[in-house]
């Protein structure tokens, strides 16, 4: 089967991850996490973010999302958010559901939230008829694949501590940022001040399994029992803690992310080369995304999977992983050319 261009989900699991499970599997540890895969991973975890952080693993990037939040957010308050933020689009309204709480979705240019966009929605602090923000929560690398800048985060942290707003960053793929960046993880969440984390696995070579992380302790005192409540306390837990510890410990989670985020530049380099392909966003993790005329979608979705983004504007989206070969993308680029000629 030709290589996908829809997901990272669809990408398998790097294969040092799955040796990493055969081997979590030799024996009986305790089951709920009290194992000493689960204490290793919790420190590979501090180390990247620091010593300071409280970290729990869950099944899914929602589960980590909803739970996450849940934690810092009462059902009179509310979320802001972008438009575009995975949380307001493709949740399902489970945090709706589950916390009750309002999200003021933004419309933004690329994906990112400025200072800006958030002011006019704070006028109404204090008020009792008016649902008060509470949470800034960003996606880093972005739903369009764009990335903010160290300063850009910390303007919004800072910004959101000044009116006593607590900051999220939706991670599920943060290791690409990271590498787009070239930082460590921490520089531009646990020192800026973030919050809350919601850390990636799946997107970047696991099985399965994101992180909660929270830079405030005082905060995720009940987060295990919201967890337990929340149907994510892992029975064996030790897989995915072992999956962590594998991708965490090397620096495998910051080349697999790498290298997606290359092939994602290689693929826009050569479809910009065509002059009937629009691409719509900087590519600077591992997603393209690019506007074509509608007669030609269904005929590419033949042969290779891939998202319509926006159905209205005819926007698609390409996705690179960690095993996306350059062959892979030139064999793509190769039916691109010879479908898309006008
Ligand atoms: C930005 C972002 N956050 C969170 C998720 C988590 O999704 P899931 O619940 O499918 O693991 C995704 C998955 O596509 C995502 O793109």
């Amino acid at each position: 089967m030709r290589k996908s261009f829809a997901s990272d989900n669809y990408a398998g699991v790097d294969q040092a991850i799955m040796r990493a499970i055969i081997e979590a599997n030799s024996n009986d540890v305790p089951a709920y996490g009290n194992d000493q895969y689960t204490a290793r991973a919790v420190e590979v975890f501090k180390e990247h973010f620091g010593q300071d952080v409280d970290v729990y693993f869950v099944f899914t990037g929602t589960a980590a999302n909803v739970l996450g939040l849940q934690t810092f957010i009462q059902s009179h308050q509310v979320i802001i958010c972008p438009e575009t933020a995975h949380i307001n689009t493709d949740e399902c309204g489970a945090i709706e559901k589950f916390l009750g709480s309002k999200l003021l979705a933004v419309p933004t240019r690329d994906g990112k939230l400025t200072i800006d966009d958030i002011k006019p929605l704070l006028t109404s602090l204090g008020d009792q008829h008016r649902a008060q923000p509470k949470l800034i929560s960003i996606t880093q690398s972005t739903e369009l694949g764009t990335i903010y800048s160290v300063e850009e985060i910390k303007q919004i942290v800072d910004f959101a501590h000044q009116y006593n707003m607590f900051v999220h960053v939706d991670g599920a793929r943060l290791a690409n940022a990271a590498a787009a960046l070239d930082l460590p993880l921490r520089s531009f969440t646990t020192d800026l001040g973030v919050d809350l984390i919601t850390f990636g696995g799946t997107k970047n070579g696991m099985m399965m399994g994101e992180a909660v992380i929270f830079a405030n302790k005082k905060i995720s005192n009940d987060f295990k029992f919201i967890r337990k409540q929340g149907m994510q306390l892992g029975s064996k837990m030790r897989f995915i803690s072992a999956q962590f510890i594998e991708l965490l410990s090397n620096n495998r989670w910051f080349d697999n992310a790498k290298h997606a985020n290359k092939m994602a530049q290689l693929l826009a380099q050569e479809v910009a080369k065509n002059p009937y392909i629009r691409l719509m966003y900087p590519v600077q993790a591992n997603g393209v995304f690019v506007k074509i005329d509608p007669m030609y979608i269904p005929l590419l979705q033949q042969e290779y999977s891939f998202y319509v983004w926006d159905e209205v504007q005819h926007v698609v989206r390409w996705m690179t992983s960690f095993n996306t070969t350059e062959q892979d993308v030139y064999q793509f680029v190769q039916l691109i050319n010879a479908i898309v000629k006008g």
